[in-house]
């Protein structure tokens, strides 16, 4: 057999999902993002600072399960974002473009409502609906971020290369061009 230059041979290897709670046994990084890792993401930044300093919940947790980074492997994880606002917008990931622009990404909902948002460079903007059993396909050059607008964790399966990466800078500068609000009791993009 000949290998491709830069690409592993490994073992086959499974773990286990727990798909009610959604989370995943033994991964290789669980990531946890706070209130306080929040900063600059949300309209009312003083309504995030009083959600700190009232014990700094988690917003969300990424179990991840890394092969090595090297094309033709792939990635695959867990994403838990709690349910929860800040001043009247939903809880939501920070969102990114991947770092190797040219690689997409799917999403599975496994548990939950909410919504993909995604937006382009050139400022194209897009929201997929969140629900079980949604799979949202975020193409390449997209950046993408999750929003829970429901009561319970919104719960994704995802998977993308694994060379891709993540790239926060560019998206934190440039913002998602639209939000999800909380008006008369219902959720809206704005
Ligand atoms: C990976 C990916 C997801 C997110 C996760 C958390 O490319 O899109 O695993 O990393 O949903 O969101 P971020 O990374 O934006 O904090
Ligand atoms: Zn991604």
């Amino acid at each position: 057999m000949q290998l491709a230059s830069g690409t592993s041979l490994i073992q086959p290897f499974s773990v286990e999902i727990d798909l009610a709670e959604g989370a995943m046994a033994n991964p290789q990084t669980l990531t946890r993002r706070r209130a306080s890792d929040m900063r600059g993401h949300y309209a009312d930044g003083e309504a995030l600072e009083r959600l700190i300093a009232a014990g700094d919940p988690v917003h969300y947790e990424v179990f991840e399960c890394l092969p090595p980074e090297e094309y033709g492997h792939i990635f695959f994880c867990i994403s838990r974002l709690l349910p929860g606002k800040v001043g009247s917008e939903y809880f939501m990931t920070k969102g990114h473009y991947h770092t190797v622009a040219h690689t997409g990404e799917l999403y599975l909902c496994l548990r939950g409502t909410g919504f993909m948002l995604m937006k382009t460079a050139d400022g194209q903007f897009a929201a997929q609906p969140f629900h079980r059993g949604a799979m949202v396909y975020c193409p390449p050059y997209w950046a993408h971020r999750s929003v829970n607008t429901g009561t319970e964790p919104l719960v994704s399966f995802c998977s993308y290369n694994a060379e891709a990466g993540h790239n926060y800078g560019d998206i934190e500068k440039e913002g998602f061009i639209k939000r999800v609000l909380e008006f008369d009791g219902k959720p809206v993009i704005r």
